[in-house]
């Protein structure tokens, strides 16, 4: 199985465990997560979450080829049930971004409590040059943290930036030598399991309580033109390229409509 999940000493820790293919999340992958945040929040013995990856790479993203052949419908559909729930999570999340955070991998940070990163990490979010939009509510989050012209070139351009940058933007909460990374996330969740549940939780909610009404509607609206933008010819492009190892080429591609459908 490509999540690995265990739960000790307070703590639920997922693991995306795909090395082979760069740790990209499939739709079952997806519904795996979902089912293990919904089983954690519902367990008392559960204080706080850990997400993690494989050394060297959190994760590359959505499974493009996934994503083409079985593209998100709707809010029923595997990636946007997984956003939902862990925007929704009520107990707090940490991250052990133990390699390379692409796509989805910087964008669920952007919903997590704690977020520790290897040295070594790199992010990006390249939706544009693969013919899509942001998700996430990141076309909300990234410029409310980080002002509009720095999110637009991470999210416009797609630049991809350091541990260093994701710590700086406040992305991220620290950054440290790769073989530290998960021991000092894990360590942060225990000291999370041992602080009083009931104002943890209190204080989470409060601190997303700005954001909460905000989020749900970005990530309705990102996901109506993400779907639409999934059948796209530029898309299409983007896609063929990166599975052929080749350069994509949108000069044929017109700003109108001819680049949507
Ligand atoms: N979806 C599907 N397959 C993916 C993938 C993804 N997001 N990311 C990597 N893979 C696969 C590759 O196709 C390759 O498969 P193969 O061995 O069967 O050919 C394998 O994982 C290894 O990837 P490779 O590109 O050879 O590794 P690399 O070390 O040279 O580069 C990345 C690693 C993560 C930089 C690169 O794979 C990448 O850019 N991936 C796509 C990231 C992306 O655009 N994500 C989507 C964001 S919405």
């Amino acid at each position: 199985m490509s999540i690995k999940t265990s739960t000790a000493d307070g703590v639920a820790t997922l693991e995306i465990a795909r090395p082979q293919k760069k740790n990209a999340i499939t739709l079952a992958m997806y519904e795996a997560m979902t089912a293990a945040i919904v089983a954690a929040v519902a367990d008392d013995a559960v204080r706080a979450l850990l997400v993690t990856g494989q050394p060297g790479i959190f994760t590359s993203g959505n499974d493009l080829e996934d994503f083409m052949q079985r593209p998100p419908t709707g809010e029923d559909s595997p990636v946007f049930r997984f956003m939902q729930v862990l925007a929704a999570c009520d107990k707090p999340v940490v991250a052990a971004v133990t390699g390379a955070a692409i796509g989805i991998g910087t964008t669920m940070l952007l919903h997590c409590d704690l977020v520790y990163v290897s040295e070594e990490a790199r992010f990006a979010m390249p939706f544009v040059a693969l013919g899509l939009v942001p998700e996430f509510a990141s076309s909300l989050l990234l410029p409310r943290l980080v002002g509009h012209a720095r999110a637009a070139e991470k999210l416009l351009l797609g630049d991809p930036f350091t541990a260093a940058e994701a710590v700086d933007l406040g992305i991220a909460s620290a950054a440290l030598p790769a073989g530290e990374v998960l021991a000092h996330a894990h360590g942060m969740a225990v000291r999370l399991t041992h602080l009083p549940p009931g104002a943890v939780r209190d204080t989470k909610r409060l601190l997303r309580a700005g954001s909460k009404d905000g989020i749900a509607r970005a990530m309705q609206a990102e996901a109506a033109i993400f779907a639409e933008r999934l059948a796209s010819p530029e898309a299409k492009e983007a896609f063929a390229a990166f599975f052929a190892r080749r350069k994509p080429d949108f000069s044929k591609f017109r700003p109108g409509r001819e680049g949507r459908r």
